[in-house]
């Protein structure tokens, strides 16, 4: 496994890559989430690339930037078992040297939910996977479902920028509970552990309900947040019932519909998803 931390470093460990090269996304602190997208480019493609890169452009100025989990040489650890290929590790005056300025913005899906709460954050997404791209030139790269709306921020920014490749969705991977897996679930408390159920157990709502037959997006929106706010310390950022494409509120649901909900546990902020109707 080469670990390389420049760009010119990446680009001749590319150079020398021989067959399809897949990349994998990430800001370290691994867990079977990211190590599921791995396994994936390893089965679907010759070269495996992985980036670890805490982007400081998607965080806003009171989010957890810098408490943010690293722990690169267990990452590297976990990535060498895996079969990984080369790792990319820049330093932030890497990726953003002086007097960088240039950005990248996919309008329109990013007002929405996680938008709302976490303006600039797509922006900072958007521009770093761009430069990811542009740097590995994979053939394929591999984005987690569990971050429902920056997959499509992804496809959109692809497709609209007529970038050559292939972004390959990958299924949410969840704790024996239920809980989706995330580095940011080091930051909850056992206490916490078990509130942060509820953004599960309110999308396992959603789907009964949708299973039994209700097509009222308010009803369920309504029957979920009861739920959440049955919970000690939990706090509602946004629940949706949003077309799957436009990501816009739906009144009634006709076609397939993306259930999603961000919520405060104490200080950690979590998100989660799934789809009602139709694969995600
Ligand atoms: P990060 O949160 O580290 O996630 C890296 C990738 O792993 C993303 O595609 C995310 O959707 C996926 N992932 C995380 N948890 C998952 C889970 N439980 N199941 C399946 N996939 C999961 O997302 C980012 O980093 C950054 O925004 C990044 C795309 C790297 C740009 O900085």
């Amino acid at each position: 496994m080469k670990v390389v931390d420049t760009v010119a470093a990446m680009r001749d460990a590319r150079r020398q890559a021989k067959g399809t090269v897949g990349l994998v996304p990430t800001m370290g602190y691994l867990h079977e989430g990211h190590l599921t997208l791995v396994r994936w480019a390893r089965r679907q493609t010759e070269v495996v690339v992985v980036s670890i890169f805490v982007n400081p452009t998607q965080f806003g100025p009171n989010e957890d930037f810098d408490r943010y989990p690293r722990d690169p040489q267990r990452d590297l650890a976990l990535l060498e078992r895996e079969g990984t290929d080369i790792v990319f590790m820049p330093l932030a005056s890497e990726m953003y040297p002086q007097g960088f300025s240039s950005w990248v913005d996919v309008e329109g899906i990013t007002d929405r939910l996680e938008g709302v709460f976490r303006p600039g954050h797509f922006r900072g997404v958007a521009t770093v996977v761009a430069k990811l791209f542009n740097i590995v030139e994979p053939h394929r790269a591999y984005f987690g479902e569990k971050d429902a709306q920056q997959l499509r921020v992804i496809q959109k920014m692809v497709a609209d920028l007529n970038m050559n490749l292939e972004i390959v969705p990958v299924p949410t991977v969840r704790e024996a509970d239920g809980l989706a897996m995330s580095s940011r679930n080091a930051y909850l408390n056992p206490q916490e552990r078990q509130s942060a159920l509820a953004l599960y157990k309110s999308l396992t709502l959603a789907q009964g309900l949708y299973a039994q037959g209700e097509r009222d997006a308010e009803t369920i929106r309504r029957r979920m947040i009861q739920l959440i706010e049955k919970e000690p310390g939990a706090k509602i950022d946004y629940v949706s019932l949003a077309d799957p494409d436009t990501l816009e509120e739906l009144d009634r649901i006709e076609g397939p519909a993306l259930a999603s909900l961000a919520v405060r546990i104490g200080t950690t902020r979590l998100i989660d998803n799934m789809m009602l109707g139709g694969g995600n």
